[in-house]
């Protein structure tokens, strides 16, 4: 479909692009289906509400748990998946065939398709291209990760009933994150929200970035030291540095593990009912010793919620709820 529509209270046919398509109102129904979609997973009895659906999987960037998410998800609802992992080393990508064409033909095979890749704008690119099945951007460079960033939105709104009037933490590498972009975007829609940004200085948020935000009403507050974290946040949301996006790996070398969650961090400045999420996989930024913490949710809520959010939003955009 031509362009990625605001979602407007009807999910159906939509491409899934950006959190900037959706409302307040949009996510609520959302969170109502994935509420049930947890109760849907847990069934022994299998759900057919995919039955008879095929979604093709196209990832051209590694991933293993949003890949398993995505397919783990299809098939809690009777659905079937064609998985397709670095098409550009395996298939006819390799000989050289367009994003466009690759799209055409698995818009045939299937009734939906989720794509990443490593190109900012490739699933517009991608949804541009096909004629009648939903694309879902399952992340296309440093830009967007949209389905991440609901299940994130999802998993601060099951613990504190709101998404306004929030202070979190965001850490790690603002500029490359995917899913801090769209978890931005997403808290944006809410009043009242502080957000203390806290990464190396080159890790900080591109200006462009920053601005865009800014205007949208959410409070930013760049920090460069965990002595600058508050000690009221409701939610900590630790990243990893993105190593494969820069240029040498001396430049990693440099910024890798600046900001590390250990206990006596937590101990020091989170409050007893916040949580700690990221959307993993991590790389020694939280050490293994904070897992058993309670408010610990990476590991827990936050990825189980990965799996239902999932399920609503693909059924809801095949229009099967
Ligand atoms: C994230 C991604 O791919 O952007 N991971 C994920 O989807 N589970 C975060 C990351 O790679 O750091």
């Amino acid at each position: 479909m031509a362009i990625s529509h605001k979602i407007n209270g009807n999910f159906k046919h939509k491409d899934i692009i950006s959190l900037d398509q959706f409302s307040p109102s949009d996510l609520l129904t959302l969170f109502r289906h994935t509420k049930k979609m947890g109760v849907i997973a847990k069934n022994a009895k299998p759900s057919k509400i995919l039955a008879g659906s095929i979604i093709t999987l196209l990832f051209y960037e590694p991933s293993s748990r949003t890949f398993g998410s995505f397919s783990a998800a299809i098939k809690q609802l009777g659905g079937q998946t064609i998985e397709i992992q670095n098409p550009q080393e395996f298939s006819s990508v390799s000989k050289g065939e367009t994003l466009e064409d690759t799209i055409r033909v698995f818009e045939a095979y299937s009734d939906g398709i989720v794509i990443r890749h490593a190109s900012m704008g490739t699933a517009q690119a991608a949804a541009d291209a096909a004629e009648s099945v939903p694309i879902i951007n399952a992340g296309d460079g440093i830009r967007e990760h949209p389905t991440q960033g609901l299940l994130d939105l999802y998993t601060i709104y099951e613990k504190f009933k709101r998404l306004n009037n929030l202070t979190g933490v965001l850490a790690g590498d603002l500029l490359n994150g995917r899913t801090t972009h769209s978890l931005i975007r997403g808290l944006s829609l809410y009043k009242g929200n502080t957000l203390y940004l806290l990464s190396p200085k080159s890790l900080r948020l591109s200006r462009q970035d920053f601005n865009d935000f800014l205007k949208r009403g959410i409070t930013l507050i760049e920090i460069d030291s965990e002595k600058n974290i508050p000690k009221d946040a409701q939610f900590w949301y630790w990243t990893r540095i993105q190593k494969e996006r820069f240029k040498t790996k001396e430049e990693y070398e440099k910024v890798k593990n600046t900001f590390i969650v250990t206990p006596d961090l937590l101990k020091k400045y989170a409050q007893t009912n916040m949580i700690l999420m990221h959307p993993l996989p991590r790389v020694g930024e939280i050490t293994t010793d904070v897992d058993s913490d309670p408010r610990a949710v990476y590991l827990r809520s936050e990825i189980r919620n990965g799996m239902y959010i999932r399920m609503a939003l693909i059924a809801l955009t095949l229009g099967k709820l």
